[in-house]
């Protein structure tokens, strides 16, 4: 098994305030990582070190054999890792269908006048394939603008597994979704596990129960505990940091 993220030792010192403190963690090829940890912990700090949003002060980023560190971001998108924003990078004025088809062939020049036509059988089908495994096959053929919030966001993970980035992080991909919207996200994603390598934040313990493998519990910037949903949430250290905020069990 390849390792398909490493960080290493990775920080940031924001004028004294460490909000991410010599984080260690590796990620296997195909492997479903979930990030907890309470408000404030450090989670989005470290999506923006790993990404390039943030330059760190300290530690390396690796992705398989390539160090990635503080490179500008653009070129860390280009060197595989992807990420989900809050603000929805979708084509609004074209069709769900259309949308999947660029991502896939976002390297193939005459894309735009393909649209619709003349593509592969091969991206064809991994279109067909994607529209399917999100659950928007009905909505294939709608404008993306007039999708729904949860719609959009499976459209996110849709544009994401076809431009098929060696690392995706998803910053709690469930936020304000109503509960059959959040069951329907962590299908997905499970979906994505063995494709996609995932590095995903998430709140909503019934969906970290019904995705997660492997847990990373952040704390102050800092890893506090690493391990399979049962033992994390019967960990008395996790337990007392959770105690004052929105709780673990
Ligand atoms: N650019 C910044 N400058 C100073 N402090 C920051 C900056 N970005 C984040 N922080 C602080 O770092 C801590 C971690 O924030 P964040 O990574 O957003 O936490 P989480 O995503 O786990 O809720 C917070 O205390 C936040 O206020
Ligand atoms: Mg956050």
């Amino acid at each position: 098994m390849k390792v398909a993220l490493t960080v290493d030792g990775l920080g940031v010192d924001f004028g004294g305030f460490k909000a991410v403190n010599n984080v260690s963690m590796s990620i296997d090829e195909g492997e479903l990582r979930v990030l907890l940890g309470a408000n404030g912990a450090g989670k989005t700090t470290l999506m923006d070190l790993i990404s390039g949003k943030t330059r760190s002060t300290a530690g390396r980023v690796l992705v398989f054999d390539k160090e990635i560190t503080n490179w500008p971001e653009h070129k860390i998108a280009r060197a595989g890792v992807g990420r989900k924003f809050q603000i929805p990078s979708i084509l609004r004025a074209l069709t769900t269908r259309q949308n999947i088809e660029v991502a896939c062939c976002h390297h193939h020049p005459s894309i735009l006048s393909n649209l619709g036509w003349g593509f592969p059988p091969a991206v064809r089908a991994r279109v067909e394939d994607i529209l399917t495994l999100t659950g928007l096959d009905e909505v294939a053929s709608k404008t993306a603008a007039y999708l729904s919030h949860g719609q959009t966001q499976w459209l996110e993970l849709a544009i994401l597994m076809a431009q098929n980035p060696k690392v995706i992080l998803l910053d709690e991909p469930t936020a304000g979704m109503t509960q059959a919207e959040t069951r329907k996200t962590a299908e997905i994603i499970t979906m994505m596990r063995g494709r996609h390598t995932l590095l995903v934040v998430e709140h909503d313990m019934s969906f970290v129960r019904e995705i997660a493998e492997k847990i990373t519990v952040l704390h102050l910037g800092q890893v506090l505990a690493e391990g399979r949903i049962e033992a994390i949430e019967n960990n008395p250290k996790v337990r007392e940091a959770y105690l004052g905020s929105k709780g673990i069990a």
